[in-house]
């Protein structure tokens, strides 16, 4: 494919609107809370600001600048900047990595149909707390339910991403990213009010450092890497469909600030929900399931057709926030096939779907049937997890910036960053050096701690 025949992004907002999109997800809604009740709160949240600040951005503007300077996907991108030099696998490497998220990601983006359609039949109505911790466990171990939601959910990202970039992606992104805001803010007001509320708030603002060990740290640098779509060629590949006016900086910073927001107000409408109907902040991956559906009939237990309004649109609403990352995810894999091997992009997208497909049902079984099925200790879902979202992104995110930081020249960085010398970017040489120094050194060390390298 030559330069000119591949799609862009048609405005500004949409460039915004499509990275936020693939950045913002079940990363913020789902994993972001469970992360921090796992690792006991306020003070993984502050390490994980640290995180998002120091590394997040400027890697997200490193990815930025491979992506729009090679105009190719995540592989072909480090050929076209490094060529004949081993680069390329790291670009491989992202979309392996996007691949296998995209397999256990799809399980929960299916969870989130189940609630919606439970939300549309009233279902949540009458129930206790344990009532939904009980029905939450009999939904996700069942062998047939949550892979039907799988399928479904695969099939409607592999539609969008045949459709094609600009059509699919930006449209979704740029009417429901806004809704989905307006609602988390509105449900996160409502959950503090509930009866008990406090000590989520204090959970969530009073950091207790006793609890801080390096698991903490790769934690934290994991989830910034996961929710941010780092590390993994994903924005590398979005930006290869910026256009030349787009302002990098300004456009990373903006969907750095988008997902914390909507992160940490998915905080608080967890924990203080979670701590009021006695549910314990570190019940997993299953956290917002079980909690969320408490919030829509504690809080509006005077008025049932605003719980039902409420919890109906807020699932579609989390459905479609997955969906824009699903797609994200799979585009990476899809503009790989399509672009490296000559494939249609219609065929290529099938592979991607259906080998999601078997993988996910793997995933999905792991939490029932195959929880026997263990390797390191670890069942096939949570395997998934942990091999993409604290080892290969981190990884992927510390060669990104030893890549701009080292190897790319300068003036390239510089003439992306500033748009060819047009744009004053106050942050530059700040972002460089972080890229340089400061973000491969704090990787690395966060890793010889924690993976017990120099023991
Ligand atoms: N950032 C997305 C989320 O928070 C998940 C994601 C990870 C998307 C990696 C693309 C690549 O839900």
């Amino acid at each position: 494919m030559t330069k000119n025949d591949r799609a862009n992004f048609g405005s500004k907002m949409g460039v915004i609107l499509a990275s936020a999109g693939s950045a913002v997800g079940l990363g913020n809604v789902w994993r972001f809370p469970y992360e921090t009740g796992n690792y006991g709160g306020s003070a993984f949240i502050i390490i994980y600001l640290g995180c998002v600040i120091l590394l997040g951005l400027p890697i997200m503007v490193g990815e930025f600048v491979i992506g729009r300077r090679s105009r190719t996907n995540a592989a072909g991108a480090f050929r076209v900047l490094a060529p004949g030099t081993p680069w390329r696998w790291v670009g491989r490497m992202g979309i392996l990595a996007s691949f296998l998220i995209l397999c256990y990601y799809s399980v929960v983006a299916g969870w989130t149909l189940e609630f919606v359609a439970e939300a549309l039949t009233n279902s949540f109505v009458g129930k206790t707390p344990a009532d939904f911790v009980a029905s939450f466990d009999e939904f996700s171990t069942n062998s047939w339910r949550p892979l039907i939601w799988l399928v479904v959910f695969l099939l409607l990202t592999h539609f969008i991403i045949v459709q094609g970039v600009e059509k699919g992606i930006e449209k979704s992104s740029k009417f429901m990213m806004p809704m989905l805001f307006i609602l988390i803010v509105v449900l996160a007001g409502c959950s503090m009010t509930l009866p008990g509320a406090e000590k989520g708030i204090e959970f969530l603002l009073k950091p207790d450092w006793s609890k801080v060990t390096g698991r903490v740290f790769l934690g934290a640098m994991g989830q910034a890497f996961f929710s941010l779509s780092l590390g993994l060629g994903c924005l590398c590949t979005y930006a290869s469909y910026f256009s030349k006016e787009t302002n990098l900086t300004r456009t990373a910073f903006s969907v750095g600030i988008i997902d914390t927001f909507v992160a940490v107000l998915a905080g608080f409408i967890i924990f203080p929900a979670a701590f009021s109907v006695g549910i314990k902040p570190d019940a997993g991956p299953g956290l917002i399931f079980i909690t969320l559906p408490n919030v829509f009939q504690q809080a509006f237990s005077d008025a049932p057709i605003l719980a039902y309004l409420f919890s109906v649109l807020f699932y579609i609403l989390l459905a479609l926030a997955a969906l824009t990352s699903t797609i994200s995810m799979h585009e990476v894999v899809t503009a790989y096939l399509h672009e490296e091997f000559k494939l249609t992009r219609k065929k290529a997208a099938w592979m991607v779907t259906s080998a999601c497909m078997v993988l996910g049902t793997l995933c999905s079984l792991s939490l029932g049937v195959l929880k026997g099925a263990t390797l390191f200790g670890l069942t096939f879902f949570d395997l998934f997890d942990f091999v993409t979202a604290k080892l290969m992104l981190p990884f992927g995110g510390l060669f990104i910036s030893i890549f701009i930081g080292w190897y790319l020249d300068k003036k390239i960085t510089r003439q992306e960053i500033t748009n060819e010398g047009s744009l004053k970017v106050p942050t530059y040489k700040l972002i460089v050096f972080i890229l340089k120094y400061v973000a491969p050194i704090a990787i690395s060390l966060i890793f010889i701690h924690e993976l017990g390298l120099f023991k």
